[in-house]
């Protein structure tokens, strides 16, 4: 097989990818190791910035997310056993969030390229890059037992944390940056309407604790457990009851608890690979970098990156110009650090250390004190949160 761009990894990155290009007129493929139903009920973050709305939406991709995502207009910090409301659009000059879950965008992705998109094979798993500073680098893959080839002009690594693709940079032509956090998160889906409007950010001594949604009738919780956790050892009553005692505020407000339908354990890291190109290689999204998920950056970066990919190599294939392409990797990675300072402080800022003393709690509820204090800090939170300018 041959193609322009072949796209390793079916997740959002991967689709947007491969739709931005066949939008353009570029062909690709895009081969995913997992079946169709695993990509489809893998569970991840939901939150998405407006210019991860508007990008979906340039690609065609958002009739569903318009008619259903929940646009927020603030979140709360819970902390000390006081409510405080961050108001998005008036510390950002009218930006707000969209509630959409990572899993509905692959599904519309998918969906959309099955119907009348460019090749995407599942089941398709990728063993070896070969070749990426040549004119045609080789894309090795095993599907159904045998091993087949792909020849590509570009190929887009879009396969994750996990994914291959990083390993193809030759030793010394790259370098990760890594940080691994003392603690974890277990989350868990509930078939119960969210007992708030907004996301709950709350920190407090038995650790911290998030309350998100997926619509109007699913609630989308999480609390920091030590590493190494077992979500079977965390029974529905033990959960919920953890969760009310980490939320609970001196005001009536009550947690509404119902059937828990899924629960997973998140370790938590910082990961950044320098550069993000090697030769005709390109890396994007969490093949890139990752990021702990409190600042729910994750699946924005891997938007904001494929914008500028798709928009580099519709120019190299279409007019040969090289330019973009040239400063593809600076361009994403100052914003990829910036996600990186923020994730990490949000996540400092908000979990208990497990080793923690008397003096790291007190700064940390100083950070939180000075965000609901001044308008100057709650505006510098909110900037970050609903998302720092795009690259392009
Ligand atoms: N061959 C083919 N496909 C692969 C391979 C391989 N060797 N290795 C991994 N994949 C696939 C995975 O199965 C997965 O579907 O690559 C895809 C990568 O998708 P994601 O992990 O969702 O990464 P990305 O598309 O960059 O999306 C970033 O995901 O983890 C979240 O917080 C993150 O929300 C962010 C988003
Ligand atoms: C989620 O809805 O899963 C979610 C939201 C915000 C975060 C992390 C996860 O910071």
């Amino acid at each position: 097989m041959r193609t322009t761009v072949g796209i390793i990894g079916g997740g959002p990155a991967g689709l947007l990818l491969a739709r931005l290009l066949d939008r353009a007129g570029i062909d690709c493929v895009v081969l995913e190791r997992r079946t169709r139903e695993y990509v489809e009920r893998r569970q991840r973050a939901g939150m998405l910035e407006q210019g991860t709305v508007h990008a979906l939406r340039e690609a065609g991709a958002a009739e569903r997310l318009d008619a259903e995502g929940l646009v927020h207009q603030g979140i709360e910090l819970r902390f000390d056993r006081e409510r405080h409301h961050i108001d998005l659009p008036a510390l950002t000059g009218g930006r707000t969030v969209t509630i959409y879950a990572q899993t509905e965008i692959v599904k519309d992705l998918v969906a959309l390229q099955l119907a009348d998109g460019p090749p995407l094979l599942f089941g398709a798993e990728v063993f070896a890059v070969e070749r990426p500073e040549s004119e045609a680098p080789v894309v090795r893959f095993l599907r159904q037992g045998r091993e087949e080839t792909l020849i590509c002009d570009w190929v887009a690594g879009c396969d994750g944390f996990h994914g291959i693709s990083r390993d193809a940079f030759p030793a010394g032509a790259g370098r990760s940056y890594a940080h691994e956090y003392p603690y974890s998160w277990l989350g868990v889906l509930a078939q119960v309407p969210p007992s708030c409007e907004e996301l709950i950010y709350a920190r407090g001594e038995r650790g911290f604790a998030l309350h998100s949604m997926r619509s109007p009738s699913v609630s989308r919780l999480y609390l920091q457990v030590p590493n190494g956790t077992d979500a079977g050892d965390w029974p529905d009553e033990r959960i919920w009851d953890e969760l009310d005692a980490r939320f609970a505020i001196d005001a009536d407000w009550t947690l509404n608890r119902g059937p828990i339908t899924a629960k997973s354990v998140t370790v938590m890291r910082s990961h950044v690979h320098e550069p993000m190109r090697h030769g005709r290689l390109l890396l994007a999204g969490d093949a890139a970098h990752i990021v702990p998920p409190t600042g729910a950056k994750g699946l924005n970066l891997a938007v904001s990156d494929v914008r500028v990919l798709a928009r580099a190599l519709t120019d190299v294939c279409l007019s040969g110009d090289a330019q973009l392409l040239d400063s593809y990797s600076e361009l994403c990675l100052k914003r990829v650090w910036q996600a990186t300072r923020f994730s990490d402080d949000m996540t400092k800022m908000l979990h208990t250390q497990p080793n923690g003393d008397a003096f790291d709690h007190r700064m940390q509820l100083a950070r939180l004190r000075r965000i609901t204090a001044s308008r100057h800090a709650a505006a510098e939170l909110a900037a970050n949160y609903a998302g720092l300018p795009l690259p392009l």
